[in-house]
């Protein structure tokens, strides 16, 4: 049986990745030709990524799940601590990474640009490597573990938790007061030809994004 909040949990998994790698591969695209991003579209996805993934999503896994799987193993322990200092990591990086844009933003008409332009950049690939392989340790070692240790009654409190406190983009059409945002986001997209995967992952059907098998390492820029 496939339990609501696991569902849950990999939609907003998709989102946050799609639009992790769509941010990575639009400032790629505005580079090679040598071109400013739109500012309006960056913040707008960085606010997504703040109000949503380390708003609601974080806290619901450390503050729901992550104690109902403590207390069954040493190695099961620590990965479950590292995955706390990871969420507590991301609100920080998420604060440096909007500060990095808005430098990037205020500073692109005077000879500071490309250094801020790189800064913001290398914050972004940073960010967007350190969640990819955090939900893929969440993904491959804690979610297969509570389908195998909780218990019904677990499953039926966090199921209403996680049902009652989603992201309001991810799996489903988008809630009224978000749809402009939903909207700046897919048109940036649609300039770098990137738009497929994050409607995909916005609307619920695009596929699971982890295996048990790791995906080789990005070489280093
Ligand atoms: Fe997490
Ligand atoms: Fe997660």
């Amino acid at each position: 049986m496939t339990h609501s909040s696991l569902i849950v949990i990999r939609q907003e998994h998709r989102c946050l990745s799609a639009m992790l790698r769509s941010i990575t591969l639009l400032l790629r695209e505005h580079r090679r030709h040598g071109t400013l991003p739109d500012f309006d579209a960056l913040q707008a996805m960085l606010f997504y990524v703040d109000e949503f993934p380390e708003k609601l999503h974080h806290p619901k896994e450390s503050l729901l799940l992550f104690p109902k799987l403590r207390g069954r193993s040493v190695r099961i322990d620590a990965v479950l601590d590292q995955l706390d200092r990871d969420h507590a990591h991301g609100e920080c990086a998420i604060r440096e990474l909007e500060h990095a844009l808005l430098g990037f933003r205020t500073m692109s008409g005077t000879v500071q640009c490309e250094m801020r332009r790189d800064n913001f950049e290398q914050l972004m690939r940073h960010y967007a490597d350190f969640y990819l392989a955090h939900m893929r340790i969440e993904e491959t070692q804690i979610l297969p573990l509570a389908e195998s240790v909780l218990n019904a009654d677990e499953w039926a409190e966090l199921d209403a938790a996680f049902l009652m406190n989603r992201d309001p983009l991810a799996g489903h059409e988008a809630d009224e007061p978000y749809k402009p945002l939903f909207r700046t986001i897919v048109a940036a997209l649609h300039g770098c030809g990137n738009v497929g995967s994050v409607l995909e992952a916005f609307t619920g059907t695009a596929l699971p994004m982890f295996s048990d098998t790791p995906p080789p390492r990005r070489p280093r820029p």
